[in-house]
């Protein structure tokens, strides 16, 4: 979908590729890379119902944040300036797909749900891209790099709540890790700026919210 941002196309095909985008991410299947899932030849391994629960909380969080970072994404392709920033994304904005394909198949795996208030990340995610877009292109690549630091820090956070034995959940989070940070170093070799400090704060307080609720709704 996002090849529906490159130049070629009008703005209304753009907003149609965008809506379809939204309904993927939140109610269907969303267009992936050509990456398999790290977890794929990975055993599952026995947990306890207390464990298969909290692992699942956790996933749901992390699809729930996968959700935030398309509406980031499609906020920022809607108002960025530069038609070369849209482009240069767009591989993030796929990975951060295939993130949300391998965080579902976890919690199929492990007989749980989706966070239910998805559209409420993805529409409220979509608004602050939105605005980062209008701040302009090194704000917004700004806000890119320090969203994916503080998801790095939150992914580190649950690699170690992980139960020891579920090396499936391991191997989807470490990669996801990985691909997070190259997705911030992109961005910031692209003329991110370093965001102010109460940005930076603000941003954490709604991840903070977000992450509560995310865990049981
Ligand atoms: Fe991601
Ligand atoms: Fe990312």
């Amino acid at each position: 979908m996002f090849a529906m941002t490159t130049r070629h196309y009008s703005p209304a095909d753009r907003v149609i590729g965008h809506i379809d985008n939204a309904l993927r991410t939140i109610f269907g299947k969303p267009q992936i890379t050509e990456r398999a899932n790290p977890a794929a030849d990975i055993a599952d391994a026995k947990l306890s119902e207390q464990e298969r629960q909290r692992v699942a909380g956790l996933m749901r969080v992390n699809h729930a944040g996968e959700v935030s970072a398309q509406g980031l994404y499609t906020g920022q392709a809607l108002t960025a300036r530069l038609p070369d920033v849209r482009e240069k994304m767009e591989r993030a904005a796929l990975e951060e797909n295939d993130h949300l394909a391998w965080c579902e198949q976890r919690l199929d795996e492990l007989g749980s749900h989706k966070s239910l208030l998805n559209p409420v990340w993805y529409f409220g995610s979509l608004t602050i891209g939105a605005a980062a877009g209008v701040a302009g292109d090194k704000w917004s690549l700004g806000f890119v790099a320090e969203t994916e630091h503080q998801v790095i820090r939150h992914l580190d956070e649950h690699l170690a709540k992980l139960p020891p034995q579920d090396e499936k959940s391991r191997a989807v989070l470490s990669q996801m890790k990985e691909d997070e940070a190259h997705h911030a170093t992109v961005a910031l070799q692209h003329g991110g700026a370093e965001l102010p400090g109460p940005v930076k704060l603000m941003m954490r307080t709604t991840s903070k919210i977000m992450t509560t609720l995310a865990y049981r709704i």
